[in-house]
């Protein structure tokens, strides 16, 4: 991808949010649909794909170790994404290094895809994604037989050898990771056996879910040491027809935003609700706020309805530590929501968020103290005391460092603050969101 621009946006109170919006689609599961119709035989189509830069990464990796993926334009544009997969086991050698730009779940995921390929590939990343912690992956695929190497502190760049027959193993997580636990169930799609991956702490389940529907033999079993994974290896996978929900983390900035900004009432379209991501919801619903479930249904195997949020008043709250794993990426604007309740938040027991694409804890303490927001730092979350709905002072700028959910959290901050907020770099929303902010426009009738 290339490096764009900082790109510094000053936010200001423009009013209620109002109308519908849809919000683009769910990172993780989109992840996955390009991987798993990669190793498909024949061709899967995709619709509602997350275009973002993170997604696109994997899509251009994809690519270079042999599958063909098209966008064909419909002219509304909503593209379909049309893959010919090479068939578990048919990757390429790329002659390339794989270029990750930011994107944690690309290169952890591809970690497992490459581990039990006989192929040798080096990821590199930005800065973010190269101070991020890989030995997590590293750990499992190397006992599978692969073969890295990485830079000091187990970080990007770092170089793959795959094991091709790998061995399957029977891994315990030691941190609840989505991530991790993906990459060795794709390292066991090639792995003659089974792979199983026990994990003590249920977190998102996108890849169970949809290696079942390519036609993975894949069983999950709930025990008292919590969920145990299996798949079969040497797994032949059918192509698929697939159409990825909205993504809650996405939708999560305005559910906050339709809370806190007087006078909102936003309709977000088709969100994911898988349990395993809905904890902001619940987090959010214990603090008062007004939302509700419009048309459930089904799409693509996952849980999916519309959401109206409307202004209410919020009311800090603990945040129960066992909401964590099914909100890991919603604290920064969950701190955001705890800067305007009446009293004192305490969200702790998310550890992981030191390690996301920024220490997010560092990250938002710094942003919301700026803002004037009373902070307390913890080694695993946030005290916060908020306004009890008043506006915030506000009157800072913020350095995202290059993390889009800093970025998009601190700009709905910055929509009910005395002085405006300023986001020093808003380029990393393309990361996730890339229509963000023209959809912000939308919402506040600033449309040009
Ligand atoms: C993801 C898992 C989570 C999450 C990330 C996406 C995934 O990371 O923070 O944004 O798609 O599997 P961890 O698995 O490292 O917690």
């Amino acid at each position: 991808m290339p490096p764009s621009l900082p790109a510094p946006i000053e936010i200001s109170p423009r009013g209620a949010l109002t109308g519908r919006v849809r919000v683009p689609g769910d990172k993780s599961i989109s992840h996955r649909a390009l991987m798993f119709a990669a190793l498909a035989v024949g061709t899967s189509r995709i619709e509602g794909l997350l275009e973002g830069h993170d997604v696109l990464a994997t899509a251009a990796a994809l690519r270079a170790m042999g599958a063909t993926i098209d966008r064909d334009d419909d002219g509304t544009g909503s593209g379909t994404w049309r893959v010919d997969g090479v068939g578990v086991g048919g990757l390429l050698q790329p002659e390339i290094a794989l270029d990750m730009g930011n994107s944690g779940t690309s290169t952890r995921l591809l970690m497992g895809l490459i581990a039990s390929h006989p192929i040798t590939a080096t990821f590199v990343g930005d800065a973010s994604l190269s101070a991020r912690p890989m030995a997590r992956a590293i750990e499992p695929l190397a006992r599978m037989g692969a073969a890295i190497t990485a830079s000091p502190g187990g970080r990007l760049p770092l170089m793959v050898r795959g094991l091709c027959p790998a061995i399957p193993i029977n891994y315990t997580l030691p941190v609840a990771s989505a991530q991790v636990k993906s990459a060795v169930l794709i390292a066991g799609l090639n792995t003659r056996g089974i792979t199983r991956v026990v994990e003590p702490v249920a977190t998102r389940d996108h890849s169970e879910r949809m290696l079942t529907g390519f036609g993975a033999a894949l069983t999950v079993e709930q025990t008292n040491h919590g969920r145990i994974i299996s798949i079969t290896g040497e797994a032949e996978l059918a192509p698929q027809a697939i159409t990825v929900p909205g993504d809650p983390s996405s939708a999560a900035f305005w559910l906050v935003a339709g809370s806190i900004v007087p006078g909102s009432d936003i309709r977000i379209a088709n969100v994911g609700l898988n349990p395993t991501r809905t904890g902001l919801i619940a987090a959010l619903r214990l603090m008062g706020a007004d939302i509700t479930e419009i048309d459930p249904r089904t799409v693509g195997g996952e849980p999916v309805a519309d959401l109206r949020v409307r202004h209410a008043p919020l009311t800090a709250i603990e945040v129960p530590p066992d909401l964590a794993p099914s909100m890991i990426d919603e604290y920064p604007v969950l701190f955001v929501a705890a800067a305007f309740a009446a009293g004192h938040t305490l969200a702790r027991g998310a550890h992981e968020l030191r390690v996301k694409e920024s220490d997010r804890i560092a990250a938002m303490l710094t942003a919301l103290t700026a803002c004037g927001v009373p902070c307390e730092e913890f080694p695993d979350g946030l005290a916060i005391t908020g306004t009890a709905g008043e506006a915030i002072p506000g009157g800072a700028t913020i350095a995202t460092l290059l993390d889009h959910r800093v970025a998009m959290s601190m700009a709905v901050a910055g929509l009910h603050a005395a002085r405006p907020v300023t986001i020093d770099d808003a380029s990393p929303v393309a990361t996730s969101y890339p229509g963000f902010f023209a959809s912000l426009d939308r919402l506040t009738g600033d449309e040009t």
